[in-house]
């Protein structure tokens, strides 16, 4: 496959994926909207002729000209969208999170199953520059074994979430909560056992939690957290600490440096490291890079059908221990 054609669905954070697809030398073949004016602005800032704008995602399903689509609808329309394009012959690159239901999750890696296409669902923290750069901490040794991580999403959502938003389905925990769950696996390992509090004091408009913090058991000798806040008074951050035998590692998404403690061989402290880093938390050029080597190639994307439903059952079981008071353990039998 020369050059990969994609047609991009919804059109707000869609446009980053337009951008993406771009920044790497993809062909726009078709965008889409079913809100008319999001589909001419879009059209018009990325100068896409009227001949490629479709408001009815239907219409593209069966056009041999697209080999991609990129799924970035409300979350609770990601199952119909993703198993109609992968029924259809595409490779689908999801938004995050892949869906809100085990139900939904299920069905969806029947379909990528039954496709033989790359379905890649768009945990794009996996990209974020530090993040990268922590992961390459981590599997090189530099920071030993870890034995605590943690990391956090606190974004205030008061202005965002009188919409589809605010539907009890879409948690906090799991819509913007999974950023943060899914970078956790992604250090360290699917987690054994969940137990979570949460409270509701900021986002008078939704009917769930706005803040919740969660303990995680990744094995006998490794423990971590996440805290989910979605109503908090701060910029958007992913704090994250990585606590390891020989070294610990601060970092975020939205800031400049990160900050590496490491010992010597006779365990004495060296200078903390600064470690400049670019800040990119929305890395769409990225993202769409590696889910397009993946098709290109024919290996496995980052994060397929399963990985996205591992971490949407992880979130969903935050919800569960924090709302029943027990700790729970995820069901990764997908
Ligand atoms: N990766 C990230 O960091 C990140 C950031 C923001 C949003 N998202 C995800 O992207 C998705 C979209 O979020 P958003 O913030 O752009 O939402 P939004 O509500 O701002 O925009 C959704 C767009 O999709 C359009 N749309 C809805 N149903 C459609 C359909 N059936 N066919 C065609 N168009 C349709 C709407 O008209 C709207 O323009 C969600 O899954 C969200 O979780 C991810």
């Amino acid at each position: 496959m020369e050059q990969l054609s994609v047609a991009v669905i919804g059109l707000q954070f869609g446009m980053a994926h337009i951008e993406g697809a771009m920044g790497c030398g993809a062909e726009i073949a078709a965008i889409c909207d079913s809100n008319e004016e999001h589909l001419r602005f879009a059209g018009e800032r990325y100068t896409i002729p009227e001949e490629k704008r479709f408001t009815d995602y239907r219409e593209l399903l069966h056009r041999d000209d697209i080999d991609a689509a990129v799924i970035a609808v409300p979350d609770q329309q990601h199952r119909e969208l993703s198993c109609a394009f992968l029924a259809a012959g595409k490779h689908v690159l999801c938004e995050k999170p892949m869906a809100l239901t085990r139900e939904d999750t299920e069905a969806m890696i029947l379909a990528a199953d039954a496709s033989g296409r790359q379905m890649m669902v768009g945990q794009i923290c996996r990209f974020t520059p530090a993040f990268e750069k922590a992961k390459e901490l981590v599997d090189n040794g530099t920071l030993g074994d870890l034995y605590f991580l943690e990391s956090e999403y606190a974004h205030d959502y008061m202005k965002i979430v009188d919409n589809w938003r605010a539907d009890p389905l879409r948690h906090g925990v799991i819509g913007g909560g999974c950023h943060a769950v899914d970078l956790l696996r992604w250090l360290g390992g699917d987690p054994q056992e969940v137990f979570a509090y949460g409270t509701k004091r900021l986002l008078p408009q939704v009917p769930y939690d706005d803040a919740t913090v969660a303990v995680l058991k990744f094995d006998d000798k490794t423990m971590g957290k996440v805290f989910v806040s979605t109503g908090c008074k701060r910029d958007y951050t992913m704090r994250t600490v990585l606590y390891g035998t020989k070294g610990t590692l601060i970092c975020d998404n939205t800031s400049p440096t990160m900050t590496l403690f490491t010992v010597g061989d006779d365990d004495m402290a060296h200078e903390p490291e600064i470690i400049p880093v670019e800040v990119n938390n929305h890395n769409a050029v990225r993202e769409f890079e590696s889910f397009a080597a993946a098709i290109r190639e024919g290996q496995p994307v980052l994060t397929d059908a399963r990985e996205g439903a591992k971490t949407v059952e992880v979130c969903r079981s935050i919800i569960e221990s924090a709302a029943s008071g027990k700790p729970v353990r995820p069901d990764y039998t997908f």
